[in-house]
This record gives structure tokens, C-alpha cells and sequence, in this order.
């Protein structure tokens, strides 16, 4: 057998090509802050912007225009105290950028992360207790709260990032009993307690004030477990799995795949992003290398990408064509 003769002609490589990336696979990850007139770079990641909500109307409209299906929004509070207030405020900034937004477009899918994170004074995921350590079944109330306060603020599908036990199914019966039973629930399942998120902490302003996340995220030395908590996430009615990082994490990808035969989202995060901005700017690397990334992450097995990278990657599919 001669491998080779279906590699000779350029149209037949195509055709026999397995994988493919298609614009929908893309979910655009946006930074939303409050205040006027902000459309501000973030240092630690490249051609990726802070926006004030006044802000947003160009990004949208070109955002749509390059065909990109969902976006999925972070906020950046003016004010943060001990339980999150700002997360389930009726005029907090995602309530207020998902209104917009649908303002803007009203097609656009919106995908709002759940966490407390950001909107916490202390930076960790929930409530603490007085030794500092995160309470899980009080933190699942907040997040059930902040979940439905997204929903009633026009979200499409609901994204819990915070790991804590039983947090989907508290999700899935608030937004039942408040007329939501069609909202989707996207399960960040397996995430993991990773030095991937640097960039991230910095643009969303939510590193731990003290200690790290290893008591909620999972132990990036496990892959078995990864699989008991989408088991549980599943049958708690999580609608997708996410998979966190991307990169490093693509077996988990694949076993996810595999055993659950389910849709698979993984998470292309910003360390993954601004790794690979910075070596093609200093020359080290090819642009194409950002495709044959996202390729490998879909060989694995993922559905949907959520990934920085979807603005430029719509541009390179449509000159590739
Ligand atoms: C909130 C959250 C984080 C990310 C997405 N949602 C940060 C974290 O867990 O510390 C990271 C995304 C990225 O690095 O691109 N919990």
C-alpha cells in the first residue's frame, strides 16, 4: 500500500480531509466593563478589548457580520463585596450587556459564565467560611440566583463555571419554575485547577486574593474523575460538557467524546491564546499554526470552540475558500 497516492493532488487531499472547522463551531468570548467610551486592548492578550456597554454596537455588528453564531460574556463590576452582589443585580453589567446586545441583534446567541469570581472582593468562586475555604451548598444558592438573573436579562444558555457539587441541578429547577425550562445549560464539567487562566485573571480582574482554586477545580493530574463529574453533570441535565483548557487537556476531550457520545465544548483559554499570539508576533511561528490548532482540538472530539481566536479564524476560513 502506498500511502502517498491519495496525498499527490491538492483537490483529492481535500476531499479526503477528516476534520474540518466551520464558522459555527466558534463561541467569541467578550469583556465587558462599566463606564463610557471604553474600547481598551488587555495587556496580557493581544487584539482582545475591554468594552464599556455604550461600546458595544460595532463589535456586535461585526462579530455577526463575520458569521460568528454565540458570544460568551464575562463582566468586570464596578463594585465587588464578600458575596457577589454585583452578579445578580438587576442592573449589573452582564444583566445590563446581555440587554444591549439583544438590542443590537437579537439572533445572536448569548451565553453567559456564571461564577462568582469576578464580583467577589476576596476573588474566589463562592462564599467563604471563617477559615477561608468555599462553602458549597451556600455558594450553589448565589449561583442558582445569578443564573436566573442572566436568564430574566434575555440570556440564551446559561454557563456555570464555579465547580461547585449540585450546582446544575439547583440551575435546572430555578429556571424551570421561572418559566425558563428552554434555556440550555452549558457545564463547564471538567475545569481544571490550571496555570492556563494567567491572562484571563488579569483581563477579568479575579485572581484570588489568597490561596488557589485546587478545593473546587479539578487536579489536572486526573482524567477518571474528569469523567465521574460530566457523569454527574449529565444527569443533573447539563445540555453541554465543556472541557478545560483545550490544548493540554485533548485526551479528556476525547474520552468525553467517546463516552458520552454528547456535545462536547472545549475551552480554547487565554493562556492557550496569548501563547501562541505572542510567538507569531516575534516571528516564531506561522498564522496557520492558530488553525492547525482549533483542527486538532475538533480531531479530538469538541462540538464547539469557545476561543479567542474566532474573529481572525473567521477571516482566515473565508480567504481559504
Ligand atoms: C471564571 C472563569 C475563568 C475562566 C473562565 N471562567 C477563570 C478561572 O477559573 O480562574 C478562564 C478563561 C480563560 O483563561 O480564558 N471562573
Amino acid at each position: 500500500m502506498r500511502m502517498r497516492r491519495i496525498r499527490e493532488k491538492k483537490l483529492l487531499r481535500e476531499m479526503t480531509r477528516e476534520t474540518t472547522l466551520s464558522i459555527s463551531d466558534f463561541i467569541y468570548p467578550l469583556f465587558v466593563v462599566e463606564g463610557e467610551n471604553i474600547k481598551k486592548e488587555i495587556p496580557s492578550m493581544p487584539d482582545c478589548f475591554h468594552f464599556s456597554i455604550d461600546m458595544l454596537e460595532d463589535e456586535i455588528n461585526e462579530i455577526v457580520n463575520l458569521g460568528i453564531r454565540a458570544v460568551i460574556l464575562f463582566g468586570i463590576p464596578g463594585h465587588k463585596d464578600a458575596c457577589g452582589s454585583g452578579a445578580y443585580a438587576d442592573d449589573g453589567i452582564i444583566q445590563k450587556a446581555i440587554r444591549k446586545i439583544k438590542e443590537i441583534n437579537k439572533d445572536l446567541i448569548v451565553i453567559t459564565d456564571v461564577c462568582m469570581c469576578e464580583y467577589t472582593d476576596h476573588g474566589h468562586c463562592g462564599i467563604l467560611d471563617d477559615e477561608g475555604h468555599v462553602k458549597n451548598d451556600e455558594t450553589v444558592k448565589y449561583i442558582a440566583k445569578i443564573a436566573l438573573s442572566h436568564a430574566k436579562a434575555g440570556a440564551d444558555v446559561i454557563a456555570p463555571s464555579d465547580m461547585m457539587d449540585f450546582r446544575i441541578r439547583a440551575i435546572r429547577e430555578i429556571l424551570d419554575k421561572n418559566c425558563f425550562k428552554n434555556i440550555p445549560i452549558m457545564a463547564y464539567s471538567a475545569k481544571y485547577a490550571s496555570n492556563f487562566y494567567g491572562p484571563f485573571r488579569e483581563a477579568a480582574d479575579s485572581a484570588p486574593s489568597f490561596g488557589d482554586r485546587k478545593s473546587y477545580q479539578m487536579d489536572y493530574h486526573n482524567s477518571d474523575e474528569a469523567m465521574r463529574e460530566i457523569a454527574l453533570d449529565i444527569d443533573e441535565d447539563a445540555d453541554f460538557i465543556i472541557v478545560k483548557p483545550a490544548l493540554s487537556f485533548l485526551d479528556i476531550i476525547q474520552r468525553t467524546k467517546e463516552n458520552f457520545n454528547t456535545n462536547v465544548v472545549a475551552y480554547n483559554v487565554s493562556g492557550e491564546y496569548s501563547m501562541v499570539k505572542n510567538a507569531i508576533k516575534i516571528g516564531l511561528v506561522n498564522e496557520e499554526i492558530i488553525y492547525e490548532i482549533l483542527i486538532s482540538i475538533k480531531r479530538a472530539g469538541a462540538k464547539m470552540i469557545i476561543t479567542y481566536h474566532a474573529k481572525e479564524m473567521a477571516k482566515f476560513l473565508r480567504e481559504m475558500k
